[in-house]
């Protein structure tokens, strides 16, 4: 059976203390709830990884890093690789979020290669896709997101994507406050699900989870969560405050 996941994305936004300072209010917070039905990850900048780790993991937190080098080892001056990644008590690693995929230009050649050295290196991807505006109001929204998972995934090994989750992500309702309604998310996690069951059969696709992001917060995630193929949220924003994070892990 599938878990449930509620992952935060933190971003760019703090500073070593600050980050520090979430990590220790959330791992509070989760530490006191009498039960969950999710599974909790953070999704820290590199330079808190490994502190964020000895934290959160204590309290069976999970960690991602937001990305990982292309290449394996060597001179490739201020990136750091799955191994590094690896060797900070990460788990997780998120791959294509649409801001990497417009800022840095990353496009699914690339993250074949970031995917397959983070499973080389046990951690495993947190794949995010979706479709921008226009592609939404020309109705190419399946097209776009079809594309990104059979570029993106579908070259793995059935073993290899049973370690994958996905995040389906409008790029539309990222930090705009725009969040895609109930039946948008419901309506593409099906699709997305079918797609998966074409390529690695049924039970592949009933074990995956599909996550939604895109302005999901502690008013929102309910609604979004009671969908049966939505399986918990990629949180931006909502994931910097520790109660509003902590409202959204108990949405369940
Ligand atoms: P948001 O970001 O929740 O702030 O919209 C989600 C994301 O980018 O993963």
């Amino acid at each position: 059976m599938r878990k449930n996941i509620v992952a935060g994305n933190w971003k760019m936004n703090n500073n070593y203390q600050e980050g520090m300072d979430l990590a220790f209010e959330i791992s509070k917070l989760v530490n006191a709830l009498p039960s969950r039905n999710a599974d909790v990850i953070l999704g820290v900048p590199y330079m808190l990884l490994n502190d964020v780790s000895s934290v959160a993991n204590a309290e069976g937190i999970a960690v991602a890093s937001q990305n990982v080098a292309a290449w394996e080892k060597g001179a490739y001056t201020g990136e750091v690789s799955a191994i590094m990644i690896k060797s900070t008590g990460a788990e997780y690693v998120i791959l294509g979020h649409s801001e990497r995929r417009k800022y840095f230009g990353e496009d699914e050649a690339v993250l074949r290669d970031k995917i397959a050295l983070s499973l080389q290196n046990e951690l495993k991807p947190i794949y995010c896709c979706g479709e921008v505006k226009e592609e939404r109001e020309a109705g190419n929204h399946f097209e776009v997101v079809e594309k990104q998972i059979n570029e993106g995934l579908f070259n793995l090994s059935a073993e290899d994507f049973s370690k994958v989750v996905i995040a389906y992500e409008p790029v539309w309702a990222i930090g705009t406050g725009l969040t895609a309604s109930p039946e948008q998310a419901q309506e593409m996690h099906a699709h997305i699900r079918k797609l998966l069951a074409g390529k690695y059969g049924e039970e592949a696709a009933e074990n995956t989870t599909l996550l939604y992001g895109g302005s999901c917060n502690a008013g929102n995630a309910k609604e979004l969560f009671a969908n049966p193929d939505v399986d918990g949220g990629l949180i931006g924003g909502a994931s910097l405050k520790a109660e509003d994070f902590i409202q959204i892990i108990t949405a369940f």
